[in-house]
This record gives structure tokens, C-alpha cells and sequence, in this order.
């Protein structure tokens, strides 16, 4: 029996569910655990434990001082609108955790939330995800379940057939317990994130065809249907929906990185690559979303879920597949390159001793997130031309752009790189300011000020093409932007 609230409101559904669904296999849902406070699982949980106010949501994680700041004032991911969620629901159905066992022992749904980086070793490194750590989740639910029913289920953004390796774990190391592993992918953008999980184009669920598979899954849709209508719920074989994540962010990427290759040929030409963009997009069958040229995309998916792609397609035998992939990573390689050499040969072919106002670290706005960043390989490769970055990012702290960088802290200053608070600072005596992520407040800038406080001539690199170039031109600034 599920929980009565949950019964009453979905009645019509679940009458219609129970003829299609053995009663045995029904799962009592009462109590579900996260693991990994991460930029995943915590606002996840957040939405969830809000909408489904008779369910305890538990997030654990081994870091302890996550934990602490996921229950502080100062939460570990800044995301709009979060704020206000986990204050409204914490304490109440929503609570962090370094408790692990505790709260796996408690639940009858666990969702997988770690971090699943690329491979740095061994076989697949640079290339294939490293599951140590959903491996590692799965030893111990294994070691500490070991009666009743449980459901595990894949967040993480995992190769396909990683559910295989945590059945085979769970099977191998369980006495007693029935496991259901089910994949149930996370499509939220961040910086977006809570509009995208309390609006979501879709929700996909997959699992085994089996009677208990499909009594399973059809617990995760109640727990979706309490803010997601039925038709935005996909369900499908375990199989497809692992490889769904994966074919969505590789053609997100796919479409980052062709704009990109147009608006290097829009930089030969006379053409603008933004009109280029709104002219394509307007054919309804390539649709407008997704064609914003930049100095390339970053994030902790796009990268990883491609390299994952032509890993994939490598081992079944498809070099072809493979090779189609790798391109799509090459040209934002090419595109975060071009960048940083467009920016040196434009100060006359020498950084040397010459001050730069990085102004953006995020990949992108309205996040503190730095993963894959374009500004870290862009950073990396003035630095090494010997400029000084002065690098300015409203969200960012200092500590984790130095950390980004792969830079101990007194190593940034000896290599000339300050981290300020104020972009007129960063700017202050600079030869250029590059803006490297699309931050709103950017645009409200008073370029005049900063115009009058830089050595002339004064240079704009606009890797979003976010301002007015042809206002900076008038103040005086020697400006570009990206495809134009
Ligand atoms: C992505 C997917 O969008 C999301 O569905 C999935 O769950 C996780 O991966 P995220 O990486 O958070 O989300 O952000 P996204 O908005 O996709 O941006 C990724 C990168 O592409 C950013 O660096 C962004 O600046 C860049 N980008 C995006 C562009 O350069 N141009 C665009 O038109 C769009
Ligand atoms: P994502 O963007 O996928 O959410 P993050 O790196 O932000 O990735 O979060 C993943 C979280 O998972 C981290 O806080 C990390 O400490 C946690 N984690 C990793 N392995 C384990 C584990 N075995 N048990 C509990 N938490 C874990």
C-alpha cells in the first residue's frame, strides 16, 4: 500500500494501475534517501520533498562539510529560487545527512546521485566514466540492506548499462533483500535548475519489462505525478533510457559546436553569426534554442557524456559512430583555443607582464559551478603566454577559481593572477577585459569608467557577445565579439 495521501489523489490512476500490476509487487512509499549532496541531488530532493509533503527525503553524503552547508544559511550550490525550497521544506520532509547507513537502512527508495568524472587511469582513461563511486553505493547498500524491498535508483549520468554492474553488485553481496534498479535520468540545466525540475519537458523513467520492474517504476511516476502530468512521463527499458541521456546532451553539444565552427567562417567573412543563428532558427523544424556561438560550452555533462558516447561506440565496433562524436568535443577544443590566440594576437601577438580582466569564471550564468569551464583552458593558456589575470566572477570564490586552475594558493600570485570582487578592480590599469561567461550584470556595466581607467588602446574580447559592440567601438574600446 502506498501512503493514502498519495492514493486519494491519483485514485482514477492507480485504479488503472492496479489491474495492469500484481498488488505484490505494490511499493509502500514512505521514505526515500539521496546519496550525494551534490548539484544534482540536492535540488532534486529539494523539488521532490516539496511536492510530496508525506514523504521524508534524506540527502547523505560522505562530505561532511557539504552536509553542514546544505543545513547552513550559505547553501553549497547557488541556484535561483533554491533557496527559498530547502528553507520551506528542511526540517520538516527534507534533511541532510552524513548518517549513510542510517538512512539507506530507512528507505525504500534510494536514488544514486555521486559524481561519475571522466576515467583519469587505466583502461578508458580520458574517455569512460569512472563508476567508483556509484560501484562503492552499491557495496553499501548491498552490505547494510539485507531484508525487505528496496528500489535503487541511477541519477548520476552513467554509461549505458551501468545498471547491469549495480544489479550484479547488489545480487553478489545481499542476503535477503529484493532489489529493483531503475534508471531515471536528470535533464535540469544549471542555473535553471528549478524551473526545469518544477517544469520539466519531460521526465524518463526506465526499467525492467518484469512485473516487479514495472511495479517499481510505476512507484517513481506517482512520485513525478504530483507536479508532472502523466503525458510528460516516459517510461521505457532500463537500456534506452541510459542511453537517452547521453544522445540528448550529445546533441545539445552537437549544435554548441556547429554554431561555433559557423562563426569562425562568420569571421572570415562579412557575415554576423548571430543573424546567421536567428535566420536558421527560425526554421521551425531546427527550432531557435541552443545556437548562441561562445568560447565554447563547458559544464560537468556535455564533455563527459560525448567522451562516454565515443567510448561506447569504440567497444561495440563502431569507429565510424565514434569518430562522428569526437568531432563535436574537437571543435569546442578548437573554439576555446581560437579564443585565447584571437586575444593574444590582438595585443599585438604578446600577453607578456600585460594585465587581463577576466570578467565571468562559471561555465555559464546564474551558477558557481566552474566544471569544464572554457575560462579555465582560456586562463590557462594566457598564463602561460605570461599575462596577469585579474579575474572577477560574481559567484565564484577565490579559493575555487585558484583550485580550477590547478594552482596551490601562493602559486597564483607568483604567476600573476589576482581574484577580486569588483569588476572596475579587475579592470583597473588593464590592456583587456574578456567576458567569459554570460553574466546579466555584465551588461550593466559602466564601460565609460572602465574605458577611462585602462591602458589605451583598451581592448574588449566579448566571448558571449553579450554587449553592444558597436557602443564600445564609440566609447573608443577596440572591441570583438565572437562570429562577427
Ligand atoms: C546540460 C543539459 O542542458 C542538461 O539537460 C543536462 O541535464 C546537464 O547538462 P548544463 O551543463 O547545466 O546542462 O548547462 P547548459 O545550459 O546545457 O549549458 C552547457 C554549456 O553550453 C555552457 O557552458 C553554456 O554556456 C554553453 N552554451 C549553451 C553555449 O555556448 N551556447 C548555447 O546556445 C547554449
Ligand atoms: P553532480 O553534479 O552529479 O551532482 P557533485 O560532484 O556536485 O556531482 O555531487 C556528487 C556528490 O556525491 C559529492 O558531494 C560527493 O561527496 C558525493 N559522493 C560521492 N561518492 C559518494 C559515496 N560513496 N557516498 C556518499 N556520497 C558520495
Amino acid at each position: 500500500m502506498r501512503d493514502l495521501d498519495s492514493f486519494e489523489q491519483n485514485s482514477h490512476q492507480d485504479l488503472k494501475f492496479l489491474f495492469v500490476v500484481d498488488i505484490n509487487y505494490f511499493y509502500k512509499i514512505m521514505n526515500i534517501c539521496c546519496i550525494g549532496a551534490g548539484y544534482v541531488g540536492g535540488p532534486t530532493m529539494a523539488v521532490i520533498a516539496k511536492k510530496n509533503p508525506s514523504i521524508e527525503v534524506t540527502v547523505v553524503d560522505i562530505n561532511a562539510e557539504r552536509i553542514a552547508q546544505w543545513n547552513s544559511d550559505v547553501l553549497p550550490v547557488f541556484e535561483p529560487g533554491l533557496d527559498e525550497i530547502v528553507k520551506s521544506v528542511r526540517d520538516k520532509n527534507l534533511f541532510f545527512s552524513t548518517k549513510i547507513d542510517e538512512a539507506i537502512l530507512k528507505a525504500d527508495i534510494i536514488f544514486v546521485s555521486v559524481n561519475t568524472p571522466t576515467k583519469t587511469y587505466g583502461v578508458g582513461a580520458g574517455r569512460a566514466a569512472d563508476l567508483k563511486f556509484v560501484e562503492l553505493c552499491a557495496r553499501r547498500i548491498a552490505s547494510v540492506v539485507d531484508q525487505g524491498k528496496k528500489i535503487i535508483v541511477e541519477k548520476s549520468t552513467i554509461p549505458v548499462r551501468t545498471a547491469e554492474s549495480i544489479k550484479a553488485v547488489l545480487a553478489a553481496n545481499s542476503s535477503g533483500a529484493e532489489f529493483q534498479v531503475l534508471s531515471n535520468p536528470e535533464f535540469l540545466a544549471e542555473g535553471t535548475a528549478i524551473a526545469d525540475l518544477e517544469n520539466p519537458d519531460r521526465i524518463l523513467i526506465g526499467g525492467d519489462t518484469t512485473p516487479e520492474g514495472k511495479a517499481a517504476v510505476e512507484t517513481i511516476v506517482s512520485i513525478y505525478e504530483k507536479w508532472v502530468s502523466r503525458d510528460r512521463i516516459l517510461t521505457t527499458n532500463l537500456w534506452s533510457s541510459e542511453l537517452s541521456k547521453l544522445v540528448a546532451n550529445a546533441f545539445l553539444a552537437q549544435r554548441i559546436s556547429s554554431i561555433n565552427s559557423i562563426s569562425a567562417l562568420c569571421e572570415a567573412t562579412e557575415a554576423e553569426v548571430d543573424e546567421v543563428a536567428l535566420a536558421v532558427g527560425r526554421d521551425s523544424r531546427i527550432g531557435p534554442k541552443f545556437l548562441k556561438a561562445s568560447v565554447g560550452f563547458g559544464g560537468s555533462c556535455f564533455q563527459k557524456d560525448l567522451l562516454n558516447l565515443v567510448y561506447l561506440s569504440e567497444h561495440f565496433g563502431l569507429p565510424e559512430v565514434a569518430e562522428y562524436w569526437d568531432q563535436v568535443i574537437k571543435m569546442n577544443d578548437w573554439q576555446k583555443k581560437r579564443y585565447g590566440q584571437k586575444i593574444i594576437q590582438s595585443l599585438f601577438n604578446t600577453v607578456f607582464d600585460k594585465k587581463i580582466a577576466i570578467l565571468g569564471f562559471a561555465f555559464k550564468k546564474d551558477t558557481n559551478d566552474t566544471r569544464e569551464s572554457a575560462a579555465i583552458y582560456i586562463c590557462k593558456d594566457l598564463l602561460e603566454e605570461q599575462a596577469q589575470l585579474s579575474i572577477y566572477d560574481p559567484k565564484v570564490e577565490g579559493e575555487q577559481v585558484i583550485e580550477a586552475l590547478g594552482l596551490q594558493e601562493d602559486e597564483g600570485n607568483l604567476l600573476g593572477v589576482s581574484v577580486v570582487n569588483d569588476p572596475y578592480e579587475a579592470a583597473k590599469d588593464a590592456h583587456a577585459i574578456a567576458i567569459l561567461t554570460e553574466w546579466d550584470e555584465f551588461k550593466a556595466l559602466d564601460f565609460q569608467r572602465l574605458y577611462d581607467n585602462m591602458v589605451k588602446p583598451a581592448f574588449v574580447f566579448d566571448g558571449r557577445n553579450l554587449l553592444d559592440i558597436n557602443r564600445l567601438r564609440k566609447i573608443g574600446f577596440e572591441a570583438y565579439g565572437i562570429g562577427k
